[in-house]
């Protein structure tokens, strides 16, 4: 299996590589292609799939891990550059669900797009809430069962009423690996120790690999500490964290596993 990083908050090494916050990586697993999420940007997308020689019309599926904007704005990009080749998008049913964040002011963290605008560009949505297996050795993680820390965000808008958003929408693709499993996760809004146990759940293999973001930026100590202890007794091999995971759980994550642990960056290649 190969993770290439598409776009990530850092620019990487390799020249002609954008950094934008968001995520975006190609999974390309037993003769697929799959794109999860397409970062905030359109164009910063597309010029880093140029400069990484990744066709956009030879994706044969695209995974949204959840409907922030992050992991979604260059959805329309991206489909406008497949000139209308059918493209299934695979993604939770609550995805276009209407959020906002109220911090530093109101502001819309949603899907910047509507279902139909993306339909008529190719957009072919199949939406599943439970765990399945899309095709042979790659999973959708479905819905994620959240036994401790939580790192659910902002706030949905319904009816002209606020309301605590859980992002029950946020889903993992979980690659079988023969006798181990790796993740792939958009911002872990479930919460990374529940979102590794869940893979394990679905895939009783031990975990080679837990790959995106960690979501622990602004994360208390005391959630840092007890996620890299939890960790430490699950036996994965490696780490490999960006995007939301924070720069005080990256210096603790690096101190911690050492040679285990990576950094994510546009351009970046994980081989597995
Ligand atoms: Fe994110
Ligand atoms: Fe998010």
């Amino acid at each position: 299996m190969k993770v290439t990083i598409v776009m990530e908050n850092h620019s990487g090494f390799k020249k002609g590589l954008l950094g934008a916050h968001g995520f975006s990586a190609l999974v390309e697993h037993k003769n697929m292609r799959v794109l999860v999420d397409t970062g905030v940007d359109g164009e910063v997308l597309l010029r880093n799939m140029n400069a990484l020689e990744i066709n956009p019309k030879k994706i044969d599926y695209l995974f949204l891990t959840h409907g922030h904007y992050d992991h979604t704005g260059g959805l329309k990009a991206l489909l406008e550059a497949r000139k209308g080749r059918k493209l299934p998008v695979i993604a939770h049913p609550e995805i276009f669900t209407k959020r906002v964040a109220l911090k530093p002011h109101l502001r819309d963290i949603s899907i910047p797009f509507k279902r139909e605008e993306l339909e008529a560009l190719g957009a072919d949505f199949i939406l599943v809430k439970d765990p399945f297996q899309i095709r042979e050795g790659i999973w959708s993680s479905g819905e994620i069962e959240r036994k401790v820390w939580d790192r659910a965000v902002g706030y949905k808008l319904e009816g002209g009423a606020l309301s605590k958003d859980p992002v029950k929408d946020d889903i993992s693709l979980i690659l079988d690996l023969g006798k181990e499993v790796a993740v792939v996760t958009g911002c872990s809004h479930s919460g990374i120790l529940n979102i590794a146990m869940h893979a394990q759940k679905i895939i009783e293999k031990p975990l080679k690999a837990l790959i995106g973001g960690f979501h622990l930026a602004g994360a208390k100590k005391e959630l840092i500490e007890d996620t890299i202890e939890t960790f430490k007794g699950m036996d994965i091999r490696k780490f490999y964290a960006g995007h939301c995971t924070g720069f005080d759980a990256t210096a603790r994550f690096k101190t911690a596993f050492g040679e285990r642990f990576e950094p994510l960056y546009s351009g970046k290649v994980i081989e597995l």
